[in-house]
């Protein structure tokens, strides 16, 4: 095991003495302030003990005994917020859990980027257009898209709205999850009519029906599955980047039955690629609230520094505590990801790995949109799962961006979205985001993909195999 270093002392308000990047500059700290102080009023969104549940069962993923789909918008967007919306990715959420369900024969955790996935981390701090130069638009909870002064300056009160949509949101998702919307009977109900006509469409309906016909078996055994909540419901968590660290420390809470802090403003907390820096303000907030976390890492992490935030995150070796979220780009996979598990391995730590096959296979087209090849995509995802099988580690989970709703955001797929067809239907207001029928697509590879690896550790691989 690493060194245990000193444990500084931390607090919720900690971060603000330490070197900080990607942080919007607030013309009105007065206004800003209050806007905090009256969040911290606010109720919290999750409880504490939503969050250790999450805990535990990523706990039971890291172990291999589970699979993890957490996925959602790159960025929520005040202007695309309503029932149907929220409909639609929950309902392509869960056929892409019973997908991989039925493939893994083991539990789906699932966790969205949704219910407050709202800051964002820009390249640059300014965007310029024919000679203007004016902030980089952050996220709805910061500034807004529209390329004009007023829109792109920080604007606290929009915190507020987040946090009311945050609210609704999680509302209606507890809703689907618990009230009936989510029993397994409804599978078939489950498909997004733009779909139905799709080659997914058709492999989703086969599977529905033997999902049907084993609960029609199970009732005439004697067995009611309405009787069973598993059945009728689900758990469904939260997740987003915790980015704008002054909304975050507002919500961080005492929990009054373990006297823990925890952020109470979603179940799961990541530290996003370019705000990793170990001594800098994201990891010192995240190292003492009591959440589960992501770690994005990419291709320029090297093993020390990973296993230097590894110690800072999760100092007890605690199960489910700590995902690492891979995204390295489908080309650099193999060069990258052995040297890391290596390194994990080698310290004995007990992360989960992840794979987003999103963030580092990102390319502006001919057109001039910002897209994804959805090969590519598919390649990492494939990729991850081979360094895992070589490495005798377990591939525990995939990180997408996606929506419910038909756009045309990534190109490639089913139906071969061309960069001409980008302009059809391009709504994300930050990166691209696979459409309902690519999101099925790749559940049904990475189905593919489990049921190798379920066949695979059955029989465990030679380290030394294919490297
Ligand atoms: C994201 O998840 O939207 C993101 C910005 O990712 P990363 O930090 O990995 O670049
Ligand atoms: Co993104």
């Amino acid at each position: 095991m690493s060194q245990r270093p000193n444990v500084a002392k931390w607090s919720p308000a900690s971060w603000r003495d330490k070197p900080i990047v990607q942080v919007p500059e607030y013309p009105d700290a007065k206004a800003l302030g209050e806007v905090e102080a009256q969040l911290a009023t606010f109720p919290p969104l999750v409880f504490a003990g939503e969050a250790r549940n999450l805990k535990r069962a990523l706990a039971d993923v890291a172990t291999g005994n589970a699979f993890l789909l957490q996925g959602g918008d790159c960025a929520e967007s005040f202007a695309e917020h309503g029932a149907n919306n929220i409909r639609d990715f929950f309902r392509l959420f869960l056929q892409m859990a019973v997908v991989l369900t039925y493939a893994a024969a083991s539990p789906v955790v699932k966790v969205g980027r949704i219910a407050g996935q709202f800051a964002k981390p820009r390249s640059s701090p300014t965007e310029k257009r024919d000679g203007v130069e004016l902030p980089a638009y952050r996220g709805d909870i910061i500034n807004g898209t529209e390329f004009t002064l007023q829109a792109r300056t920080p604007d606290p009160r929009r915190q507020l709205e987040a946090y009311r949509q945050s609210a609704a949101t999680l509302n209606l998702l507890r809703a689907f999850a618990t009230g009936g919307y989510a029993n397994l009977a409804n599978v078939h109900q489950w498909m997004l009519s733009f779909v139905k006509d799709s080659p997914q469409s058709k492999r989703y309906q086969e599977l529905a029906t033997h999902l049907t016909d084993a609960l029609n078996f199970m009732r005439a055994c004697g067995i009611d599955p309405e009787v069973h909540p598993e059945m009728r419901t689900t758990d469904f968590f939260t997740s987003h980047e915790a980015l704008l660290l002054g909304y975050e420390q507002a919500f961080t809470r005492v929990d009054s039955t373990t006297g823990d802090w925890y952020c109470t403003s979603g179940h799961m907390l990541w530290v996003g690629d370019r705000t990793r820096q170990s001594d800098h303000a994201h990891v010192e907030f995240c190292r003492g609230v009591k959440n589960p976390l992501g770690l994005k890492t990419g291709p320029t992490q090297t093993s020390d520094e990973l296993l230097k935030l590894i110690d800072k995150l999760d100092p007890d070796n605690e199960p489910g505590r700590l995902t690492l979220i891979c995204r390295m780009g489908a080309d650099k996979v193999t060069e990258h990801l052995p040297r890391l598990i290596r390194a994990v391995k080698r310290e004995g730590r007990n992360v989960l790995w992840s794979c987003d096959p999103m963030h580092g296979n990102t390319i502006t087209s001919v057109t001039g949109y910002k897209t994804r090849p959805f090969d590519q995509i598919l390649k990492e995802v494939r990729t991850f799962f081979q360094v895992h099988a070589a490495e005798g580690t377990y591939a525990g989970g995939v990180h997408f961006e996606m929506t419910g709703q038909n756009v045309t955001e990534c190109t490639g797929g089913a139906r071969a979205i061309s960069d001409e067809d980008l302009n059809d239907r391009y709504h994300t207001v930050c990166d691209p985001r696979l459409n309902a029928e690519q999101a099925l697509d790749l559940a049904f590879l990475v189905a593919d993909l489990l049921k190798s690896q379920r066949q695979g550790r059955a029989k465990p691989v030679s380290v030394a195999a294919a490297f």
